[in-house]
């Protein structure tokens, strides 16, 4: 008991029962007490949390056993036990449990979208090339299409349980190609993509498309966080031993701690538009090619993004 909450013996003869215990368990325990001392407490058993000392949270099972001798009671026992690692693992298997879910929905829903949704982009091209008069309206018909082409391509990423990883890529020109294809969208905004790189970056095995969606993504998360503010979005790319690390620095608006421990949940987003996959998926890419994602951000600075590939992956 000592060990698990971090008083002494000494400290437990001056504390209270709502110094040890969370809040929302005193009644339980306080009922279980009251029914033993109104005789007609058993073995009982139940989850209990201790904050201990330091102020951290224990999960603990508390199992009460009354003594009685002669029929008569005499006091009772309170046995704790620490299960505060199996509550985690529960906890992660829970979030795994939720992301597989997602995943076996994306499948499902990308597969019942996409064939309607080609058959509508075909047809609105065909309006658009025909002689017929331009209706402004088609414009956005065609913006909102594209809209849920990205979406489903990003929910068929995490729909996919493995990334392709066949290709040798250099990711310095994937790199470039990408900043092509969003330099029109960020120069709009007044925002400049920069990117320096080593020399000589080795090529790796590697899904060329889904990096692309990735770099896409998270250049994207940087135009957005600077809120239309002219800035600078710049990526950097260096070798360290047998790591490729791409880091992605904005000037935006940056995340709170909280904010970051929910980057990557399902469908978090601050944004009126934001559909909160595009963490999600960005994880998801970067743990399949065996890499890691850092995040360092302050609020009212800016956010960079680390995403740290292996050179040699499995
Ligand atoms: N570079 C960044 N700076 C500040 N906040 C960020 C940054 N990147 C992500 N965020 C925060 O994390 C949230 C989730 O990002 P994510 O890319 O998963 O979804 P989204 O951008 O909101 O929507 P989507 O990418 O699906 O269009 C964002 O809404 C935003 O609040
Ligand atoms: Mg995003």
């Amino acid at each position: 008991m000592e060990r698990m909450s971090g008083y002494s013996k000494e400290d437990f003869l001056q504390l209270h029962l709502e110094q040890l215990f969370h809040p929302k368990d005193i009644p339980t325990l306080n009922k279980c007490i009251q029914d033993i001392l109104d005789g007609r407490g058993t073995v009982d058993s139940f989850e209990i949390t201790m904050i201990n000392k330091a102020g951290h949270y224990v999960h603990t099972v508390v199992t009460v056993v009354p003594i009685y001798i002669d029929e008569k009671l005499e006091g009772f026992y309170l046995i704790f036990k620490d299960v505060t690692k199996a509550k985690m693992t529960e906890e992660l298997l829970i979030q795994s449990e939720k992301l597989f879910a997602v995943g076996q929905l994306a499948a499902s829903i990308v597969h019942e979208i996409r064939n309607p949704l080609t058959s509508l982009m075909g047809f609105l091209q065909l309006i658009e090339h025909s002689d017929g008069e331009k209706n402004e309206y088609l414009k956005i018909l065609s913006d909102e299409l594209m809209r849920i082409h990205s979406i489903t391509n990003e929910l068929l990423v995490l729909a996919k349980p493995q990334a392709k990883k066949t290709n040798r890529e250099n990711i310095p020109s994937l790199l470039n190609d990408v900043m092509k294809l969003m330099d029109s969208q960020a120069i709009k905004v007044g925002i400049e993509l920069v990117l320096y790189s080593e020399e000589k970056v080795p090529d790796i095995i590697c899904d060329g498309q889904q990096l692309k969606q990735v770099f896409i993504n998270l250049i994207k998360n940087g135009i957005e966080a600077m809120d239309e503010k002219p800035g600078k979005i710049t990526i950097r790319v260096m070798r360290k031993d047998h790591h490729i690390i791409i880091s992605f620095t904005d000037e935006g608006i940056g995340m709170t701690p909280e904010q970051i421990k929910k980057l990557g949940e399902p469908f978090f987003t601050t944004k009126q538009k934001g559909t909160g996959l595009g963490m999600l998926t960005t994880f998801k890419i970067i743990e399949n090619h065996d890499g890691n994602i850092e995040i360092e951000s302050e609020v009212g600075k800016g956010t960079t993004i680390h995403v740290i590939l292996p050179i040699q992956s499995k």
